[in-house]
Formats: structure tokens, C-alpha cells, sequence
């Protein structure tokens, strides 16, 4: 079965009744698990489950190796199943009628709190529903740690009663009122990972997200003392579903789709997911984009991570049209960890360094003249500072130079004090380490260099980090993944930015703070950084404005926070839009966004008919009887979306047209204004220019022409259109860009094939969560 058989007896116990059943190794070997999606639920009270068993006897061949192969039967939201195929078992579901998709089970990546101050969401001023606690916020997420303090229900009435969830109280995990809910999923052998057989987070991320989005206030939280302040989510008196399908960050697409399955029919309100895979997928291949399909077709809206994976272009994923694509960016605080030298010389680091060295000169060395030679260890390796890279005798005890930036614990396990460590990456974000220990540039450790080959008897300190002021925020940082979007070039992604970081969360007691396993410091309250991290920020306020407009859709709950999103500046952000999006996310506004781009499930469907996908799979995923009547191929400017983007083939001409409706939300007698900025080479005309409503809830349809001359090589030429009333401006950035004469980016076909499979590799981790 596996490859790396535990040798505990501890597993063995529980593995146990998996190892009695009757295949052989050839069997496991040659069976994979796959996802066969089918859409829509089986009309006329057709049991799903029994669906299921029959189509794998036919392709199977009996119903005992049907039972045996079937891994989950998703049937309370939508159709399909995974189970565990070989190759030509694939290829027959493949070819089926009823069948969407199949793709193989392959694992996606997990990509205070000062945050919500410093967006003007704060604690006294902002509005409040009294009926905050309806509102149920999804987290599909390593699991949470349930007896954080951010989860508390003191004063918390019992679940609404729209709540159809349960708690999986096993192995000590108790749900409560605040906590309402809690599954795990494990298709798999991912048991074999050292995790909680519960809902329990063992990592640390789950409890982080969960908390920024909706945990109750808690005073005096910090790590260490520093980012000290009331930590709190977006939606402190809402409640929360936890869904668990992440086991040491890895998280597998079968375990995926069952959670949505339940999460809809369990009754949230919004979902967060800070969950991705490596490249972004067609969506009817993608476990994220079906399910927040079916999500939206309940009325419930998904943000999701942009990915980790900037600043390079087009990197952004989780990009279909009815989720909210988060990107991350910075607040006003950034940690400063400071170096003095024996020589009095300073030196800048960046790291969250919360040990006090108590100013204290300790001997300095380079890592390179400490190498564990009985570990065939060479002096030019040793300045890597891996794990038992350093001869303790002359590393302990003393503040060791590393060659590069790596997780400490070399130095760690050689006793010595502090470590540390030059990156030429970005250094816009702050790791904390299993020691003191700082990053810094190349410059200053040739200088650090320098004194150790100057000095008989060369000393050093690290202080303890410092919060300091960042007058640049916000700013995307490095990593946050970048559009263009790869799969819809002409639908503008990421949505939006929001904090990601170094951001205060709760945090599981079970996983070390830094990203050394060896770090055994337990903590209630961590400083990381991620897309992960910005996701529930706007998930969170995807709540806040749910708790507040409660018959709102997802699609007029995303355009309000992206037309009232703070414009960010490009100055600061070179690719503009593709990082940013509509802007940064301010929810205290986007209760009273004035206008919103509403959406209906038709509409994605009208789009996906553009987008090539055919009547007869679209009638799988939405039971609808109709066919796609459009002849405008590829063309996604039709959907009502509130952003802009248009592709233009390298060497043509700017054109565009965009048909968009908007729909009263604010005062019923108002006019609106269009006003349009954009660059010189940009032709922009809004047809009609004004807009006059009369009733809250009314209708008015506009056009926008966007033309221009012939373009060759553009990154992004930024415009942008607002409506403007006297109190409300409903803004959207329209960005132009060039792609290869062949399509789209990279030459990707944007009719692309719904069927075959797609290998979904995680991102690279660069230590960021
Ligand atoms: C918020 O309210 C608390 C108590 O009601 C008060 O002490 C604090 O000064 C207020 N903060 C702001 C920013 O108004
Ligand atoms: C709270 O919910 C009740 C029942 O749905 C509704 O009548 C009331 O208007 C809501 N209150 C607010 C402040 O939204
Ligand atoms: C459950 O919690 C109790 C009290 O904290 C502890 O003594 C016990 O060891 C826990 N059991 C498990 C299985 O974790
Ligand atoms: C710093 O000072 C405190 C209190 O005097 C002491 O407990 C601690 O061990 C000192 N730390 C170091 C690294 O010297
Ligand atoms: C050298 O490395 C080995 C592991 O390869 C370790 O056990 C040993 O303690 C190290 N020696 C010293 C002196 O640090
Ligand atoms: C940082 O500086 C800006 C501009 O001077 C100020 O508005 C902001 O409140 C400051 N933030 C902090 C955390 O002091
Ligand atoms: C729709 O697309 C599927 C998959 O590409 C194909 O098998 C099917 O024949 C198409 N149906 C029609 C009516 O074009
Ligand atoms: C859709 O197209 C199919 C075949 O192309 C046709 O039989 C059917 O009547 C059409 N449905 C509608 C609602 O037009
Ligand atoms: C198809 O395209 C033609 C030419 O662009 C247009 O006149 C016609 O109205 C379109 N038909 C539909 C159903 O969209
Ligand atoms: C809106 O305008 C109409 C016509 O000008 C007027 O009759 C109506 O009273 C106004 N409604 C409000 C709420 O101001
Ligand atoms: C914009 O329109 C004006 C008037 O029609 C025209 O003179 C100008 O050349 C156009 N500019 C571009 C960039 O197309």
C-alpha cells in the first residue's frame, strides 16, 4: 500500500482493517483514486449513492469490486463520486454521457491585528447587525484548534436553526455554540501523517484562517509580545463550520469535493478556502471552481487565494468568474530585527524575532569554518546552516553567518545562539525561526563578512524585533500570485487584495510557530504570511456584508467589495491590476456600495456557453433544458462582471464592447454620472452617460466601448470607469493588455477540452503558507 510504512504499532492498530481487505498489492498499485464529476443531482429522487454503485459494477464488473473501489459518493449538493480506477476504468467514465469530468486525486497546496484597523473596519465604528450570529462562515482548512480562545461561545446562542452541520467529536474535539461545526476528510492514507484523527488542527493554518475571519474579540493576544492588540475577525458574532481536508499541507481534491458537498448542504453563508492548486485548471477540472458553482447556485459565495506563487505573471489561480480571487498585501507594520556588531556597526534585518539576547555581544562566526567534517560535511556546504550541516564544538554558544536564508535549524541543533541568515529574495514579508535570527541582504553580509576576517575576536547581538511603521502599505507583496487570468484572458484576476502580511492569528497549541518541526514553543497566537492569509479577510467581510444585506447574492456581495475597494497606487505595484485587482478591500464601505453588478446562475451559464463549453455538459452541471444560443465564441464581456479586461492580440487594434447592468442598492431617487479615466491612447465611451433610478432594487443596463489603435508588447495600459452619484462612486479598473497572436497567454486555447486529465502539481513552497 504505502511506501512509507510506519513501523509504529500505534498505526498499525489503526490501519488495520484497511489491510484486511482482500486485494493485492497489484490491485492498489494500478488503481488511483479519481474524481468523476456529473453536475446537478439525479432529478425524480434518483439516489445518487446507488447511481454510483451502478456505473462502477458496469465499468468494474461486480459489486463487490464497486464497493471496493468507491471512496466518496457526493450526492447532497451535486453528482459524482471518487474511487479508486485504473487507467481504462478513467477512460470509460471519460467517455459516458452523464459524466462531466474525471481528474485524478491529486493534492493542492495550502497557500492582527492591526489588519482590520489599518482597513478602517474598526472595533467601535463599525456597523453591526444584531443578527450577526445567523450568519455561518465555511472553512475548507487544516482543521482548527478548538479550545482557542478566539472560538470561545461564552454568550453565544445555540446554532440557528437553518444549520443542518454536525460535529465530529472524536478524540477529544468538541464543537460549541461558537464553533458550530467540524468534519475531516481522509480518502486516503494521509492518517499515515503525524495528525489528529479529528477535526484538530495539527498545523496551525486552519485555526489561523478561521480566527481572522471570524474570531470573537480576544485582548492582549500577540506572539511573544509583539503585534500585541485584540485580535478578532471580520464577523466576531458569526459562527463557524470547519471543514478539515488538509493533513501537513497537503490536500487532496476528493477530500476537497466532499466538503463542499456537505459545507452547502450543511447551510453556510460564505466559504473561505485558502487552498490551491499550482497552476490554475479549466473550471469543470477544477474541485474549487465546481464546487463554489454549486455554492453560488445556493447563494453562497466562495473567495478563495490568489496562489503564492508571484510575482511572476499569469500565476494567478482559483480564477473562475463567480469566487472571489484574493491577492495579499501589506499592512502599516513590518517587523525590524537589528544586528549590532562588536564594532558598534548596525545592520538591518527583517524577521519576527521574538527572543531577547538581553543586548548581550556573543561570539561571531561564519558557518563555513564550522563544518561537521565527520559528517562529510565541506566547509563550503556548512554555510548552508542545514540540520547538522555545523561542528557543535565550534558553533555552539556563539552567532553564526549562514550562506542563505533556511529555517535555522542548523545552528539550532549546534547550540549556537542566533543565526543569520542573507536572501537575495524579497524580503517585503517576515519569517519568525526556531532561534534568534534575522534575514538580511547580500550587501550587509559581505559586510558582516568583512568584520569577521577583520576582527581577532569578532561579536555580535540580535535584538528583538520591532514593529515599525510602513508608511509604503498597502502594497501586493512579492509572492502574491499574478494575472494575467490563463484561463478567461478577458475576466480581470485577482478580484481584489486584502492583508496577508505578516498577520496576529489564533494558532494551533499542537504545531510550532516557526517552520522548523524541531521548534517544540507551543502558541496561541502566531504572525504568518500567505494569500492564505488575505482569503478570509475577504471572506470574513463577505460575512459582514451578508449579516447586513442578508438577500444579497454572492455575485452582488463581490461586486460591492470590489467597487468600493481602496484604489491602490501603481507606483507602488508595477503589474497594476494583475495585483491588485479592483484595489484593496474596504468593507466598512462596501455596505453601501450605492450600485452593484448582480449575477445570476443563467449568467455564468451564458458565459461558460462562450467559453466553449457545450450544451450538453452545461446541462449536466445546471439541469437546465436550454441550449447555448450565443455565436459569440470566446468573448467574456458579456458577463456582468464588475471589472474590466481586455485582451488584444499583439499587433491589433484596441476594441472592445462591454454590455454591464447595474443594480440599485443605494437611496431609491438617485443619478449617477460615468466618469471615465484612462491614458491618452485609450478611447472610452459609456453609453448612456447618466443613470437615473427611482426605486431601490431597479435595473439599468449601460454599454462600454473601449477602442484604440494598434498595440504590440503592452503589460497592462490601466483605465478606469466610475459612477458617481454625490455620496457613492462605484468604481471598475479596465485593464488592456497584449497576448501572443496565437490567443491567449502562452498559447493556452481558451476553448479548452473539458474532458482528459490534467496533472495539478502544488506550487513551489517557498516557506510561506
Ligand atoms: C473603543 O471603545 C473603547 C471602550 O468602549 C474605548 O476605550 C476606546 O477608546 C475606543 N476606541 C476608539 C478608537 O474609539
Ligand atoms: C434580523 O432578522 C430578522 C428575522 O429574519 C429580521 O426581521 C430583522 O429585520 C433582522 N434585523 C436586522 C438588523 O437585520
Ligand atoms: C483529552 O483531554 C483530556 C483533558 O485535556 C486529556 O487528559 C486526555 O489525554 C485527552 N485525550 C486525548 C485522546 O487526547
Ligand atoms: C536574559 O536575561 C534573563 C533575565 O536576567 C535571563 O533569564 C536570560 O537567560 C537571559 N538570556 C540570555 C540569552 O542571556
Ligand atoms: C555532526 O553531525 C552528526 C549527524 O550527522 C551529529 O550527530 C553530530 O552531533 C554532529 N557533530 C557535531 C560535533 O556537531
Ligand atoms: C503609520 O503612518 C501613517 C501615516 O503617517 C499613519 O496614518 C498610521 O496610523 C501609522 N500607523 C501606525 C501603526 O502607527
Ligand atoms: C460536448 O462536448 C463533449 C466533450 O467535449 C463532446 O463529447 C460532445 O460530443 C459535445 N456535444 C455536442 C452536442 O457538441
Ligand atoms: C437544444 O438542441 C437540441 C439539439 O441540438 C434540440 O433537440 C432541443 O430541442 C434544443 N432545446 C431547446 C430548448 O431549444
Ligand atoms: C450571431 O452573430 C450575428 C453577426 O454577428 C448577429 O447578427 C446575430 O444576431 C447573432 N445571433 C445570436 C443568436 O446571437
Ligand atoms: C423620488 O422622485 C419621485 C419623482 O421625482 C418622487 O415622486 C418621490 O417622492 C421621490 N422619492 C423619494 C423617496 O424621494
Ligand atoms: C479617440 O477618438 C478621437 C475622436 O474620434 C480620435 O481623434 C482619436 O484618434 C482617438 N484616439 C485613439 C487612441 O484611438
Amino acid at each position: 500500500m504505502a511506501k512509507n510504512w510506519p513501523s509504529s504499532l500505534a498505526y498499525f492498530l489503526i490501519l488495520a482493517p484497511f489491510l484486511l481487505c482482500c486485494h493485492s498489492q497489484e490491485y492498489d498499485a494500478d488503481r488511483k483514486i479519481h474524481v468523476v464529476y456529473m453536475g446537478e443531482l439525479p432529478e425524480n429522487g434518483v439516489s445518487a449513492a446507488s447511481l454510483h454503485q451502478t456505473m462502477l459494477e458496469d465499468v468494474l464488473g461486480s459489486s463487490a469490486a464497486a464497493k471496493e473501489s468507491l471512496v466518496y459518493s457526493y450526492g447532497r449538493s451535486f453528482n459524482g463520486f471518487a474511487a479508486k480506477l485504473s487507467p481504462e476504468e478513467v477512460e470509460s467514465f471519460s467517455e459516458m454521457d452523464q459524466v462531466v469530468s474525471v481528474f485524478p486525486n491529486t493534492a493542492f497546496k495550502l497557500h492582527t491585528t492591526r489588519s482590520w484597523d489599518f482597513m478602517g473596519f474598526t472595533q467601535n465604528q463599525t456597523l453591526r447587525s444584531s443578527n450577526e450570529s445567523d450568519v455561518i462562515i465555511g472553512v475548507i482548512d487544516t482543521g482548527v484548534w478548538p479550545e482557542s480562545e478566539s472560538f470561545s461561545d461564552e454568550g453565544f446562542p445555540p446554532p440557528p436553526v437553518k444549520w443542518k452541520g454536525r460535529c465530529q467529536n472524536e478524540n477529544n474535539f468538541t464543537c460549541n455554540n461558537k464553533l458550530i461545526g467540524a468534519r475531516y476528510y481522509n480518502a486516503g492514507d494521509f492518517y499515515l501523517s503525524k495528525d489528529f484523527h479529528s477535526p484538530r488542527d495539527a498545523q496551525g493554518h486552519g485555526t489561523h484562517t478561521a480566527s481572522t475571519a471570524a474570531g470573537r474579540e480576544v485582548a492582549g493576544a500577540s506572539f511573544y509580545g509583539l503585534a500585541e492588540g485584540i485580535a478578532r475577525g471580520a464577523v466576531p458574532n458569526a459562527r463557524i463550520a470547519i471543514y478539515k481536508v488538509c493533513w501537513t499541507s497537503t490536500c487532496y481534491v476528493s477530500d476537497l469535493m466532499a466538503a463542499f458537498d456537505d459545507a452547502i448542504a450543511d447551510g453556510v453563508d460564505v466559504l473561505t478556502i485558502s487552498i490551491g492548486p499550482g497552476e490554475p485548471i479549466p473550471y469543470f477540472l477544477d474541485p474549487i471552481g465546481i464546487g463554489a458553482f454549486h455554492a453560488m447556485k445556493k447563494g453562497i459565495l466562495t473567495a478563495n487565494s490568489a496562489g503564492n506563487s508571484g510575482p511572476y505573471s499569469r500565476s494567478v489561480v482559483n480564477v473562475a468568474p463567480w469566487t472571489l480571487t484574493v491577492a495579499a498585501s501589506s499592512i502599516d507594520r513590518k517587523f525590524v530585527t537589528q544586528i549590532a556588531l562588536g564594532n558598534g556597526d548596525i545592520i538591518i534585518g527583517n524577521s519576527i524575532n521574538a527572543f531577547t539576547l538581553n543586548e548581550t555581544d556573543f561570539p561571531l562566526i561564519y558557518a563555513g569554518d564550522a563544518p561537521n567534517v565527520s559528517s562529510r560535511i565541506r566547509g563550503d556546504y556548512a554555510g548552508a546552516c542545514y540540520s547538522d550541516y555545523l561542528d557543535s564544538n565550534k558553533a555552539q554558544g556563539k552567532i553564526v553567518l549562514c550562506d542563505y536564508l533556511w529555517d535555522g535549524s542548523g545552528p539550532y541543533v549546534a547550540n549556537s545562539v542566533g543565526a543569520i541568515m542573507p536572501s537575495d529574495g524579497y524580503a517585503d514579508y517576515s519569517f519568525s525561526y526556531i532561534l534568534p535570527a534575522t534575514r538580511i541582504d547580500r550587501e550587509s553580509s559581505a559586510k558582516i563578512m568583512d568584520y569577521i576576517r577583520s576582527s581577532n575576536n569578532p561579536t555580535a547581538t540580535i535584538l528583538t524585533a520591532e514593529a515599525m511603521n510602513d508608511t509604503s502599505a498597502p502594497r501586493v507583496v512579492s509572492f502574491s500570485s499574478r494575472g494575467p487570468n490563463l484561463i478567461t484572458p478577458d475576466i480581470l484576476k485577482p478580484d481584489l487584495t486584502a492583508p496577508g502580511v505578516n498577520i496576529l492569528a489564533a494558532w494551533s497549541v499542537a504545531a510550532p510557530p516557526s517552520f522548523s518541526l524541531l521548534d517544540k514553543r507551543q502558541v496561541a497566537y502566531n504572525i504568518i504570511s500567505g494569500t492564505s492569509m488575505s482569503c478570509p479577510h475577504a471572506g470574513g467581510a463577505a460575512a459582514y456584508l451578508k449579516s447586513i444585506h442578508p438577500n444579497w447574492s454572492p455575485a452582488a456581495i463581490k461586486s460591492a467589495l470590489m467597487t468600493t475597494a481602496h484604489v491602490m497606487d501603481p507606483r507602488n505595484n508595477e503589474d497594476a491590476e494583475f495585483a491588485y485587482g479592483s484595489g484593496h478591500i474596504n468593507p466598512a464601505k462596501a455596505v453601501d456600495p450605492g450600485l452593484v453588478y448582480d449575477a445570476t446562475e443563467q449568467d455564468y451559464i451564458n458565459f461558460l456557453c462562450k467559453q466553449g463549453y457545450n450544451s450538453s455538459v452545461l446541462r449536466l452541471v445546471t439541469q437546465d433544458r436550454s441550449n447555448c444560443t450565443t455565436n459569440t465564441t470566446g468573448k467574456a464581456w458579456d458577463l456582468n462582471y464588475p471589472s474590466f479586461a481586455l485582451s488584444i492580440q499583439d499587433g491589433q487594434p484596441i476594441i472592445g464592447y462591454f454590455p454591464r447592468t447595474v443594480t440599485n442598492v443605494g437611496s431609491s431617487n438617485s443619478t449617477y454620472h460615468a466618469i471615465v479615466q484612462a491614458p491618452s491612447s485609450l478611447n472610452i465611451t459609456v453609453k448612456p452617460w447618466t443613470l437615473s433610478f427611482s426605486a431601490v432594487g431597479e435595473k439599468k443596463s449601460f454599454k462600454v466601448e473601449v477602442h484604440g489603435g494598434v498595440i504590440s508588447q503592452q503589460a497592462i495600459i490601466s483605465a478606469s470607469i466610475e459612477w458617481r452619484d454625490g455620496v457613492h462612486v462605484v468604481r471598475s479598473p479596465l485593464a488592456v493588455y497584449t497576448v501572443l497572436s496565437t490567443g491567449s497567454p502562452l498559447g493556452v486555447t481558451r476553448n479548452r477540452p473539458i474532458k482528459g486529465l490534467l496533472d495539478l502539481d502544488g506550487p513551489p513552497v517557498n516557506g510561506i503558507l
